[in-house]
């Protein structure tokens, strides 16, 4: 047990894959895992152990940001072990090219600050993906026929922003998507020598007001899922 998940050492997979939302683990574990269990639930963050083609795989919610991230992340990596940490999580497109329900794959995560900012003072730290999760990433979500682009996010630390310039320049400057973890999940990850990936679906639209109806999101989050799991055990 950590100060922040309840499961007894041995109950966390080395494979997590993270989405902010607790019921959303509920609903993948429920969903993609054989035998799923409940392994956490300390302040309602829900964590289930299961097993995927014989694999064991831990779906953990990470809730939203990148402090609460951090939380889950730095317990999960440094006292549970976990190695390979997939972020399957919503965002918001920032491109024409990007269209509602697309997978985006993050290569690189830009930020304007992340828990981390007080290690790299000066330094603008690059945090990126590691390059056999994206790989074989890439190929399911080839193999699956779902559209994909891969390159850079944005991890921002507000939802509601009042800067919508920022915006402007990510997207002038072709980053995909919009979301609130990812930097933070890819530098922890480097520095802990676990590998990490972020594989996102487009729930809104920045440039358009579009928004994916609640009622169809079950289906376009499902592929994620199943990309973030492919590329784990592929790779
Ligand atoms: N902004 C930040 N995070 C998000 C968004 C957004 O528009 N959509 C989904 N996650």
């Amino acid at each position: 047990m950590t100060v922040h998940i309840g499961a007894k050492p041995g109950q966390i997979a080395e494979t997590v894959l993270l989405p902010g939302d607790p019921y959303r683990a509920r609903w993948a574990a429920e969903t993609f895992l054989d035998e799923p269990a409940l392994v956490n639930e300390v302040r309602g963050m829900l964590g289930f152990t299961g097993t995927w083609k014989g694999n064991p795989v831990t779906i953990h919610g990470t809730g939203m940001g990148m402090p609460s991230l951090s939380i889950y992340v730095n317990e999960l990596i440094r006292d549970y072990g976990a190695k390979t940490l997939i972020r399957i999580g919503s965002c918001g497109g920032m491109q024409d090219s990007v269209a509602v329900r697309d997978v985006i794959i993050a290569m690189t995560a830009t930020s304007l600050s992340t828990p981390s900012r007080g290690i790299f003072k000066e330094v603008n730290f690059a945090p990126c993906a590691d390059w056999s999760l994206l790989n074989a990433a890439v190929s399911a979500a080839a193999a699956k026929g779902t559209p994909t682009h891969v390159g850079g996010i944005y991890s921002s630390d507000v939802f509601y922003d009042e800067r919508p310039d920022l915006n402007e320049q990510m997207t002038r400057h072709g980053i995909l998507g919009v979301e609130m973890e990812a930097a933070e999940l890819y530098t922890l990850a480097a520095r802990h020598k676990a590998r990490a990936l972020a594989v996102l679906t487009v729930s809104d639209h920045l440039l358009t007001g579009e928004a994916l109806p609640s009622d169809q999101r079950e289906k376009s989050f499902g592929d994620m899922v199943e990309i973030a799991l492919e590329a784990a055990f592929n790779s």
